[in-house]
């Protein structure tokens, strides 16, 4: 599966990321990397309500991985509450009913959608900031 393509799943928009009302430009910043804990995850979000725009960044060291926080299994967020996530040697587990997904390429290697995966959004890091998208950072108008 290549980075940001749909995965194989339920209808919800959240998987047409590109289509998602409250999707950020390209090069807007999502936040420093020392704001995402090692080893650990951080949800960024954009737009209000229930069906937001939700952002889930992985970070390893000065490594950091991009997901729509959406569960392929359930079509839920991987977290309960707030900025709440459970991990474990480069996994993270759903708080649902414990899916495992790998950080680095977020396929599901244990749990009920063991071998479906979280969608991978683009990303990059320039001067210690994560930026959503490719390219250069967004410039202020
Ligand atoms: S919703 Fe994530 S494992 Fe069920």
């Amino acid at each position: 599966m290549d980075a940001g393509s749909a995965s194989a799943g339920r209808g919800d928009r959240t998987l047409n990321w590109q289509d998602h009302p409250d999707l950020p430009a390209n090069g807007t910043p999502l936040c420093r990397i020392d704001e995402i804990p090692d080893q650990n995850g951080r949800e960024v979000c954009f737009g209000a309500g229930k069906e937001n725009f939700k952002i889930l960044l992985l970070r390893q060291g000065q490594q950091v991985w991009t997901y729509v926080n959406f569960c392929p299994h359930f079509s839920l967020p991987l977290n309960y509450e707030p900025q709440t996530f459970v991990t474990l040697d480069g996994l993270i587990m759903c708080a649902h009913h414990t899916a495992f997904f790998n950080f680095n390429d977020g396929r599901c290697v244990d749990g009920p959608c063991i071998g479906d995966g979280l969608v991978a959004l683009p990303s990059f890091v320039q001067d210690e900031v994560v930026y959503f998208g490719s390219g250069s950072p967004a410039v202020a108008q």
